[in-house]
């Protein structure tokens, strides 16, 4: 699996990631959540996606990779879900990271996002400062931003953050003209989440899910002409290989889901053409499409 570099953190990525968040299905055992997530690893995946928010994801993690430690990125967010502190303070983020490192038994955790963090709370600074903190004290290696429009824009430009997580899909291209180009030019890499958004066309109905519910009448909207592929190649090659993008962290329980998204990332980008029809089909339908959280 060919990687690629994550901005300027000195981290390299595979350009197909992992997103543990369905890890906190409990319709998946322990043994299912085990066999999958050396499944990642035995494919040469390194970079593997979690967050506070994701219930059982990050202990699984803990509990089924830490001995392969090594041999994978660990991303996180955090921000809020720690009993003694307010969400969003200096202390509740410093004892974040510290209760993920221990939850996925690891002294040092790769990335650490805040994860969707309001604009007046990043501007204020407490937050950003605690993340800087505890990259100085050894506990993370990149300091990075996860989310969206303003706040993503802000997290760019202000210079504090190695690298940003943010959607990127057929469904979500706004961040490709507006906020990627940005993060190119000051070096900030960037991991695209919701890289199939959510797979939307499996469903006959509207989800009742606030962003596949978007994304489902984005899709109707934008009648696009898969070209001849199966939805999901069309969908992933454009996201993992859209310009700027390092990483594209697609979710699923599925080992079978898994290794086809391997195979699709294998084939490399789309051609030039359906790239290009993509990007225009989603410019035509436009409706003020902000990108989703
Ligand atoms: N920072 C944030 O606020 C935020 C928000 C959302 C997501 N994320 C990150 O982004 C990752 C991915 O997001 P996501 O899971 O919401 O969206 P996604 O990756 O766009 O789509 C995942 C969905 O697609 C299905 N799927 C996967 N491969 C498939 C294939 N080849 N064919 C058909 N269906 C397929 C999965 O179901 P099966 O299990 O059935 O395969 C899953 O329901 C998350 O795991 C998380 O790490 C971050």
């Amino acid at each position: 699996m060919k990687k690629s570099a994550l901005g300027q953190t000195g981290l390299w990525v595979s350009v197909l990631g992992f997103g543990a968040m369905h890890l906190n299905d409990k319709r998946t055992s322990e043994d299912d959540a085990c066999r999958l997530l050396n499944q990642v690893l035995d494919a040469g995946i390194n970079l593997i996606d979690t967050a506070r928010g994701y219930g059982l994801s990050e202990e699984r993690i803990g509990r089924h990779i830490a001995h392969r430690r090594g041999e994978y990125v660990l991303s996180t967010k955090v921000g809020y879900g720690i009993p003694e502190y307010a969400d969003w303070s200096y202390g509740g983020i410093v004892a974040g990271v510290e209760a993920a490192c221990q939850r996925m038994r690891t002294d040092v955790i790769d990335i650490v996002h805040l994860h969707s963090c309001p604009l007046q709370v990043l501007a204020q600074g407490d937050v950003v400062r605690a993340l800087e903190d505890c990259q100085a004290s050894g506990k993370l290696r990149v300091a990075a931003y996860s989310g969206d429009n303003a706040e993503l824009r802000w997290a760019i430009d202000s210079g504090r953050f190695g690298s940003v997580q943010t959607s990127v899909s057929v469904c979500d291209q706004f961040n490709l003209t507006q906020h990627l180009p940005q993060a190119q030019t000051r070096n900030v890499g960037v991991i695209a989440k919701r890289p199939l958004a959510g797979a939307i066309w499996r469903f006959v109905d509207r989800p009742a899910d606030y962003a596949e519910g978007l994304y489902w009448d984005r899709f109707r909207a934008m009648g696009l002409d898969p070209q001849g592929l199966e939805w999901d190649e069309l969908a992933l090659r454009f996201s993992a290989f859209a310009p700027g993008v390092a990483s594209a962290i697609v979710g699923t329980r599925k080992p079978a889901n898994f290794q086809r998204n391997l195979d699709i990332v294998n084939r490399g980008p789309l051609d030039e053409a359906t790239q290009a029809l993509i990007t225009r089909t989603f410019s035509a339908c436009d409706d003020d499409w902000s990108s989703i959280i």
